[in-house]
């Protein structure tokens, strides 16, 4: 299969790459390396250096001519979104609504899309939150990321393009920029292993769902095949305190310096997991690394 995988310089989306390409697919990634990293690049794949906006993307889709579009690359910061809500929107949403012309014009079979559990449902009525939950962002990113799901309906109801859309949990693992503003295990792990203190927000006790990329490139790999209009969760249906990632961590890392306790990040939702039994009914994919073996495989990235 060709794939085009649209930020594919970028933490996720080079997983993805790795692994469409470890299946034995054609991959191009275009990028326009925002965020992401040439490095990052399989050399296997073909990079498109482009914005999302670009002219010439439409030349690329002639030229690649691909079956599948995965769409990852996104304005991925609450903190950006929130400090720019017009660029935000015009990367997440307008990109994605660009994107979606150019599948539509070019026959493309069908678009996969990143869209964001931890935002798109806002503060969660109840846990683990399932599909049906209100959509209800408090930031412009998880807001944002709403839009580009509605594009990519649109194009399935008004020009029969096939999708899957997936939520995901909060991702982790090798690649994972330290120096972010989020990603909390990728952060702490650059910490730790310069001998610095990490600052934990809050008490520490709030509980996420923290799912490992390579899990999130099954998912990915899974829907080439099957879940047409399919809108479903990607995480492990458990929380995990930031406490215990930071003791997990400590142990893997050998840390012995103690953490400084800051105050509780404003608007964070404090309790989030996801409820993931669709994604398995459909993909019959489920979560294959634990959460000890996820951060192993981290650390020893970063090492
Ligand atoms: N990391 C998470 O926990 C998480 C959770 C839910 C959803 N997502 C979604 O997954 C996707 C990947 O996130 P990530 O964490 O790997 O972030 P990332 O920043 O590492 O990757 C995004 C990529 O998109 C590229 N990009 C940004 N703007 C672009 C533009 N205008 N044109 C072309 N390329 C552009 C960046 O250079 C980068 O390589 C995003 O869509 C994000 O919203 C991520």
């Amino acid at each position: 299969m060709r794939i085009l995988v649209t930020g594919g310089a970028g933490f996720i989306g080079s997983h993805l790459a790795e692994a469409y390409l470890a299946a034995g697919h054609d991959v191009a990634v275009v990028d326009n390396l925002a965020t992401g990293r040439r490095s990052n690049v399989p050399r296997e794949a073909k990079l498109y250096e482009v914005d999302l906006h670009a002219r010439e993307l439409e030349r690329i889709f002639k030229e690649f001519a691909p079956e599948v579009v995965n769409h990852h690359a996104a304005q991925a910061s609450v903190k950006v979104g929130n400090a720019d809500p017009v660029h935000d929107l015009e990367v997440n949403g307008g990109g994605t609504a660009r994107l979606i012309q150019l599948a539509v014009a070019n026959g493309v079979r069908k678009v996969i899309y990143a869209s964001s559990g931890g935002t798109v449902y806002g503060e969660p009525e109840s846990l683990p939150v399932t599909e049906e939950h209100a959509i209800a962002p408090r930031s412009n990113y998880g807001t944002s990321k709403y839009v580009g799901e509605l594009y990519v309906q649109l194009a399935a109801r008004t020009a029969g393009i096939e999708y899957t859309v997936f939520r995901y949990g909060n991702a982790y693992g090798p690649r994972q920029d330290p120096h972010g503003e989020a990603g909390v295990i990728a952060i702490f792990t650059g910490l730790m292993l310069n001998g610095d203190q990490c600052t934990i927000d809050g008490d520490g006790e709030q509980k996420k769902d923290y799912i490992y990329v390579g899990d999130i490139a099954s998912a990915n790999v899974a829907a080439l095949t099957a879940g047409n209009g399919l809108v479903a969760n990607i995480g492990t249906g458990d929380g995990i305190t930031v406490n215990h990632i930071y003791r997990t961590l400590s142990e893997a890392i050998g840390n012995t310096v103690e953490p400084r306790f800051g105050p509780p990040r404003p608007g964070d939702v404090r309790n989030f997991w996801l409820d993931c039994s669709r994604a398995k009914a459909a993909l019959g994919w489920a979560p294959a690394v634990t959460f000890e073996d996820g951060v192993a495989r981290t650390v020893a990235s970063y090492r």
